[in-house]
């Protein structure tokens, strides 16, 4: 069995563009832990995740997955993006089925739609596998995309604010549902965000960043018991005002709750 960390940062440091982005990163995820990374807009969320999924090289310190550099580990992980990235003229069990037709061309089509229905039902699409992506809502759509990721039965799922474009009620939906799939799949799930209640409601633990140029602010352990309510809960509420705190000292007081 692997006993490495699903992922982990030891001091990386970045320079992008003659511009320090990290100044330095360390931080681990668990196999089978759900992690959000929390931090202000322009931290380098987005980037760490570019960073474990091989997208970007690695300059200083290092970035392991599953105890194997990102080049060596590029099929463990699977990424769900803002934007759910359909392909219009494919329908949507097409879309779904589309990760493993990159990845795995040498599994048969036939396998691969079966493989990517079983992840459409699991997502509660099964019965829409025929539409073409303009018909579903934007809520479906990002389902569509976590169907597509689930499909390659990565490791690892990287999912980068997948959920900030939806309206308030489909959101919370949809972080419940990526919830009840976490639990039955047990992949490990680093999650980027820049919502606290978001953060709280998902992890098991919060890894809050700084401005840039980027250190670890603090690592945030999540015990409550799920499903959440940060809301109703006196231990979340009192999370959240740290949070907010943390925020505050690093944006200035607007920005904490702007989101
Ligand atoms: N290829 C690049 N060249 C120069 N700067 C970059 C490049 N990619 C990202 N950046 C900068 O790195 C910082 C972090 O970006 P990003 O990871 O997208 O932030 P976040 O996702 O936390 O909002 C930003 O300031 C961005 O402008
Ligand atoms: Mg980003």
């Amino acid at each position: 069995m692997n006993t490495n960390p699903a992922i982990s940062f030891s001091k990386t440091r970045l320079v992008l563009g003659g511009s320090e982005i990290y100044r330095d990163i360390s931080f681990e995820v668990g196999a089978g832990e759900f992690v959000c990374l929390l931090g202000p807009s322009g931290c380098g969320k987005s980037t760490s995740l570019r960073l474990i999924g091989d997208l970007l090289p690695m300059q200083e310190g290092l970035v392991q997955v599953a105890g194997m550099t990102p080049a060596e580990a590029w099929n463990q992980t699977a990424f769900v993006f803002q934007s759910p990235r359909l392909l219009p003229w494919r329908t949507t069990l097409e879309n779904a089925a589309f990760g493993l037709e990159m990845r795995h061309p040498e599994i048969s089509k036939a396998d691969r739609l079966e493989r990517a229905q079983r992840e459409l039902d699991k997502v509660g699409l099964g019965a829409d596998a025929q539409k073409m992506p303009v018909m579903l809502s934007g809520g479906e759509k990002q389902r569509v995309s976590i169907a597509r990721a689930l499909a390659l039965d990565p490791q690892i799922i990287l999912m980068d604010e997948p959920f900030s474009a939806l309206d308030h009620t489909t959101r919370h939906r949809l972080r419940q549902q990526m919830v009840d799939l976490w639990a039955e799949t047990r992949k490990t799930v680093l999650f980027v965000t820049h919502d606290i209640d978001e953060a709280l409601f998902l992890a098991d633990r919060i890894v809050v960043l700084s401005k840039k140029p980027t250190l670890v602010e603090e690592i945030v352990a999540v015990d409550a018991p799920r499903p959440r309510d940060p809301d109703a809960s006196p231990a979340l509420v009192q999370l959240r005002q740290h949070l907010v705190s943390i925020f505050d000292r690093l944006e200035g007081p607007d920005a904490a709750l702007a989101s």
